[in-house]
């Protein structure tokens, strides 16, 4: 056993000195380390040792293998460094972001709801879409129902290129492209950035996020809306939430509502986060206005659909407690990196 040992540690320490890559470390750890490794070899054998001599050979096992361990960990880190360096010395350009190892990094709040979001509607089903930033009028407004000089355009004021392009006010400027892109049945969500050209405040920025839902098929109604909306909170929460539907008018949606969360923050006793209502605007929803689907080159004779507006940036404030919005955006590490 003693000599059978000493070899593979021979062994393995020659496989590491000719190792030229990350790719190449990795076979070496799978072969001396891996589930069929040589290790494992030494584990099976072990059984076959007398029992007065099991301990003594145990411990010498266990001690190659800290060694294999702890020389893999250095030489990943040698390459890793190379792998820079080499980069650096190849594009002349030098990034220290790069260099920050990975464990010192963390996600950010609206990453980690968006991901529970998305993990959630996937399980049901949903397709999860990109969508650009910068849109053109028609998708973010004339193809869901809001004509030049239409009033509902003047609670979306953004930033306007010159080019006559605008920055996304809302993620439903997609629904115009998703429709068109898979048809009827459909079901999908999308995420993404939006903004708006408004003063902040400790409930208002002018960049936050949403995340856009639709389900169009034969006999939606909005009993089915209401039904995937509290399966996706309540795994969020991972409790029952409670929620309430008002009527809301969006020219994209009829009937309209708003659905609304009991503020978690201060348990619907009122505070600034809540405007001090007890409750926080969360998701406008309501059934696709027949022009959209139109729009979106859907047969509104056989087809019907919902489609939601969830306020990610909000839903990350009720989950982790954030107080106030702007925190999101300030780049302080140290509040943004305690959630995950
Ligand atoms: N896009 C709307 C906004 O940002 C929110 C919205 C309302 C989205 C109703 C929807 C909806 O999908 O059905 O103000």
């Amino acid at each position: 056993m003693i000599e059978k040992t000493t070899k593979i540690r021979n062994d393995f320490q020659s496989r590491i000195a000719s190792v030229t890559g990350l790719a190449d470390l990795e076979s070496v750890h799978q072969d001396f380390l891996g589930k069929k490794g040589r290790i494992q070899e030494l584990m099976q054998e072990l059984k076959t040792v007398p029992n007065e001599k099991k301990r003594e050979a145990g411990q010498l096992i266990n001690a190659c293998k800290q060694f294999m361990e702890s020389l893999l960990e250095e030489t990943q880190e040698k390459l890793e460094k190379k792998e820079w360096e080499n980069k650096i010395n190849s594009t002349g350009t030098f990034d220290p972001s790069l260099l920050i190892s990975r464990e010192q990094g963390s996600y950010h709040p609206i990453t980690l709801i968006q991901r529970e979001v998305e993990a959630v509607f996937a399980s049901m089903g949903f397709t999860i879409e990109d969508y650009p930033e910068i849109v053109d009028d028609y998708h973010c407004f004339e193809a869901l129902n809001i004509p030049p000089f239409h009033p509902a355009r003047d609670m979306q004021d953004t930033y306007y290129l010159s080019t006559g392009q605008l920055l996304k006010t809302h993620t439903s400027a997609a629904q115009n492209y998703i429709m068109r892109k898979y048809g009827a049945p459909l079901r999908a969500i999308f995420p993404g950035r939006c903004f708006r050209n408004e003063s902040t405040d400790a409930c208002h920025e002018n960049t936050f996020f949403q995340m856009e839902g639709i389900m169009i098929d034969e006999n939606i109604s909005i009993s089915n809306l209401i039904y995937f909306m509290k399966v996706m909170l309540s795994e969020v929460f991972g409790k029952p939430v409670e929620v309430r539907l008002r009527p809301g008018f969006f020219p994209f949606v009829e009937p309209g509502f708003e659905l609304d969360i009991k503020c978690l923050i201060c348990g619907g006793e009122g505070c600034p986060s809540c405007k001090d209502s007890g409750w926080l605007e969360l998701c406008p929803c309501g059934m696709i206005h027949p022009k959209v689907l139109e729009y979106g080159g859907i047969d509104t004779e056989k087809y019907t659909g919902f489609a939601f507006g969830l306020g990610l940036t909000r839903l990350a404030m009720m989950k982790y407690g954030i107080k106030d919005i702007r925190t999101l955006n300030s780049g302080n590490l140290k509040a943004l990196s305690q959630f995950n």
